[in-house]
């Protein structure tokens, strides 16, 4: 990415003239907000929603509402943050008009600054259509879940030459289609490399190396948050998830023990009025109530 490259940046104004730039996948408000304050530069709504987040077993579960309910959740915690809208499978393949709608619901009902779609070829028109219509899009070669159908399908890509050629050639076109930023995904380092020094514009690498232009990760990969395996791109910098299992647990046994709540976790009420209320409730027939004040 060149310097005049950065003028380019229209649509997310604050990642101008940074590198390496920052992406982190955010899907609440809270989660969006501790992003903001973590100092990430670009927050992503990724589909990867379907299955950290809705527990669906494929990205290709999540609908548009589902996504869009999602990012409006994060525009409200990171009102400050550029915010990309994850475009969900089936919601702009089929034609350049689909594709357009679903870019401007992304807009504005979710306050997004851009959209992002996966794949070239077939897309590109798509992305064309997409760019035409003022809204900024981001591209995604690679890896792209949304075509997978299992599991085994979610496999590093490029490590064959042709694969590796295919992707750049991906990438080019993408950028010529007029995309602000592209996520490439699970591939050798030299390829991410290859494909960031070939482009215009900043390539973001989740599992492409330290060789492009900035990383992006899922919020709950990197928090620990997610059970069970990981990619091998993915750092743990906390284990939140057993965090909480001890946290709970710890709560269960409190209340089964009858060590939660005491009084420092309830309400005041001032022995008068406290006096009062049980005349009341005697005046009312209701038998007086004398707490328990265990603890
Ligand atoms: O959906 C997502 O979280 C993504 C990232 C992996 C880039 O597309």
């Amino acid at each position: 990415m060149s310097a005049g490259t950065r003028a380019r940046f229209l649509g997310l104004p604050s990642l101008k003239g940074k590198s390496p730039i920052v992406m982190l996948t955010a899907y609440d408000a809270p989660g969006a907000a501790a992003a903001a304050e973590g100092g990430v530069d670009v927050v992503l709504v990724g589909d990867s929603a379907a299955t950290v987040v809705l527990g669906y077993t494929s990205t290709r579960e999540i609908s548009l509402d589902e996504l869009l309910m999602l990012t409006r959740a994060v525009r409200r915690g990171a009102p400050d943050l550029p915010v990309v809208g994850d475009m969900p499978w089936g919601s702009y393949e089929k034609s350049d008009a689909l594709a357009v709608r679903t870019a401007r619901r992304f807009v504005d009902e979710a306050g997004c600054d851009a959209v992002k779609l996966e794949g070239a070829g077939p897309i590109l028109p798509r992305v064309r259509a997409i760019v035409e219509a003022e809204i900024p899009v981001i591209g995604h070669v690679g890896l792209l879940p949304q075509a997978a159908r299992t599991d085994a399908d979610l496999k590093s890509k490029g490590k064959r030459a042709e694969e590796a050629v295919g992707i750049i050639r991906d990438g080019e076109a993408l950028s010529a289609a007029g995309i602000t930023l592209l996520v490439s995904e699970a591939m050798p380092p030299r390829v991410g490399a290859e494909l960031a020094a070939r482009v215009p514009i900043p390539v973001i690498g989740i599992g492409a190396g330290a060789g492009v232009d900035g990383q992006v990760l899922v919020f709950h990969d990197l928090l620990g948050l997610t059970a069970g395996h990981v990619p091998r791109f993915v750092r743990r910098y906390a284990d939140l998830r057993s965090d909480a299992v001890t946290a709970i647990r710890a709560w269960c046994d409190d209340v089964r023990a009858h060590r939660f709540p005491q009084r420092r976790e309830e309400y005041g009420m001032a022995e008068a009025e406290e006096e009062r209320f049980t005349r009341l409730l005697d005046r009312q027939g209701i038998p007086g109530y004398q707490p328990d004040r265990g603890g």
